[in-house]
């Protein structure tokens, strides 16, 4: 089985996704990090030099080039843009990716974003006092592709993490 992580920056796919891929003794791949490999450079540093749009060429470069390998018994981690481009929703479609949804309510990614606000490209620049505001508008206009697209949706704040892990072992286990 081949599955995909997706959800906003900060709902904890790059945790959820590792931890999850132990669990079920499947290969772990988180896309950020292989756009970092592939580049050689941080994705802050290809926001910066390149730009966004050259960042989504890159992201979907990379994304088809780990696919292609056909590895069964994989979880990848997506990043939080990369199911917004029909381009890589086809790819995942293609090699029959089972699709996780990681919805996580605007204010606890809030919580979590405030802090690593420096680190993201596409918050860095917003001051703190506009970030709650840029955040749920970024959120809400990405939701509703989000929301359209999962096999599975998990609501990952009114949950205990470990007790969603255990949940999800045994859902995919079954499967
Ligand atoms: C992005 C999310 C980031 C990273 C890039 C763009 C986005 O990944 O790919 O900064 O558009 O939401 P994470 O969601 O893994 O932080």
């Amino acid at each position: 089985m081949k599955i995909a992580l997706y959800g906003f920056m900060g709902a904890g796919k790059s945790s959820l996704g590792e931890l999850l891929a132990s669990r079920l003794g499947y290969a772990f791949f988180d896309l950020d990090k292989e756009i970092e490999l592939f580049s050689g450079r941080t994705i802050n540093e290809i926001f910066l030099q390149d730009g966004e749009i050259a960042f989504r060429r890159l992201e979907h470069q990379v994304l088809k080039k780990l696919v292609k390998n056909d590895l069964e018994n994989t979880v990848v981690s997506l990043g939080g843009g990369t199911i917004l481009q029909p381009q890589n929703r086809k790819l995942l479609e293609l090699k029959s990716f089972y699709k996780i949804f990681l919805d996580v309510t605007v204010s606890q990614l809030y919580k979590r974003l405030k802090k690593e606000k420096s680190q993201r490209p596409l918050l860095k620049d917003i001051s703190e006092e506009d970030l709650p505001g840029f955040i749920e508008a970024l959120h809400d206009s990405r939701w509703k592709i989000y929301n359209r697209y999962y096999d599975l949706k998990l609501q990952i704040d009114k949950e205990d993490f470990n007790m969603v892990l255990d949940r999800l072992t045994m859902l995919l286990r079954s499967n």
